[in-house]
């Protein structure tokens, strides 16, 4: 006899990028970003009282969602915060699917949505993406929430303006448009949040604003979403500590722009110097890339470049076993990349 859920006995958990205490690692593959946050994060960490520790958190994050609408031109009730844009996304497959619903992403997409289905027992909608992993959308698809990372993980590709504001258009259920990364790319679709009552933009200050160890993420979209978001959520999601810190590093937005404007430098130097090794790589838009080592099985090249002390992550399977992703670290981290790549791919590649 079990006492779990049938849904919990069969469930293939989400497998997180491992996180190893090994010092003087290159640390490649968790897109964390490599640079501190705003040190107006650690004039908070200090300010923090022990009253405030002593009392429940506000529930809503007021302070926070008010400077998070005033960042994005929406009204205060438009926002909803998280512990972690992870939690946004569960609430939502929570909120807005039925027993018996559907949950849809593209395959290949971070994978973390799939297991959402699976914890609430919703049917998976995966869609196959194009050549090279481009948009590809048909034309009668349905689905009750459709989650599009955009730029999609681990690829690092933004998909084209046009077909996700007419996908959004004509879709009849909900789309959550996961934009962890695009505080690195050169656009986002926020205004679709703005305008439209079937889609919710999540973000998080995991990446471009360094605080993945805070846990902090939201969503912006329509009050009608975002009120139901509230309804189902834990009374106290987000904590008093995560709550001042993070306003403190969203109040500082010329540091998050600083930091990643050397991330997506270094991301191009990078590339260039991969592409003229011989390796392919797919123009990126976030703060890794998705790249194929030439020459060699990336699966041997991953475990070549660990023996180095230099961890990127690869994905196991057939849309991605020939691939690496790896995170964009500092200009530092990327020489030693390369040249623990050029010692991985044993002289096969170009260079
Ligand atoms: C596409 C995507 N969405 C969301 C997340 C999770 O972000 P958070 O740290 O806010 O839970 C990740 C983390 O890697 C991601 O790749």
């Amino acid at each position: 006899m079990s006492y779990l859920r049938k849904a919990v006995e069969r469930l293939a958990a989400y497998v997180p990028g491992e996180q190893p205490r090994i010092p003087n690692i290159v640390k490649l593959n968790t897109n964390e970003n490599p640079y501190p946050p705003s040190p107006r994060v650690l004039e908070a960490i200090q300010a923090v009282t022990t009253d405030e520790l002593r009392r429940y958190p506000d529930p809503n994050c007021t302070a926070l969602c008010q400077k998070l609408a005033e960042l994005h031109g929406v009204r205060e009730h438009c926002v909803f915060v998280g512990n972690g844009s992870d939690e946004v996304l569960a609430l939502c497959t929570r909120a807005f699917v039925e027993h018996g619903g559907t949950i849809g992403y593209f395959d290949t997409t971070y994978s973390l949505y799939p297991v959402l289905a699976d914890i609430q027992e919703s049917a998976r909608l995966p869609v196959e993406l194009g050549p090279e992993f481009a948009w590809c959308m048909p034309a009668n698809y349905r689905a009750s929430l459709f989650f599009l990372a955009n730029p999609n993980a681990p690829t690092g590709m933004r998909f084209p303006d046009e077909e996700v504001a007419e996908f959004c258009a004509r879709f009849s259920g909900v789309v959550v448009i996961d934009e962890a990364y695009v505080d690195f790319a050169d656009a986002d679709c926020m205004a679709l949040a703005r305008t439209r009552e079937n889609v919710l933009v999540a973000r998080t200050l995991s990446k471009s604003y360094s605080l993945a160890g805070l846990r902090l993420g939201y969503a912006v979209g329509a009050p009608v979403l975002i009120d139901a978001l509230y309804k189902i959520k834990d009374s106290y999601n987000v904590s008093a500590f995560s709550q001042r810190v993070g306003l403190a590093a969203v109040t500082d937005i010329e540091t998050m722009r600083a930091n990643t404007a050397r991330v997506k430098a270094t991301r191009e130097r990078v590339r260039a110097a991969l592409l003229t090794q011989g390796h392919r790589v797919w123009p990126s838009q976030a703060n890794f890339l998705w790249m194929q080592p030439a020459g060699n099985e990336a699966k041997e090249v991953f475990e070549g470049l660990r023996r180095q002390g230099i961890v990127v992550r690869h994905f196991p399977g057939p849309k991605t076993g020939m691939c690496l992703r790896i995170t964009v670290g500092t200009e530092i981290e990327m020489d030693r990349f390369l040249d623990g790549l050029r010692i991985a791919v044993g002289g096969k590649a170009m260079a």
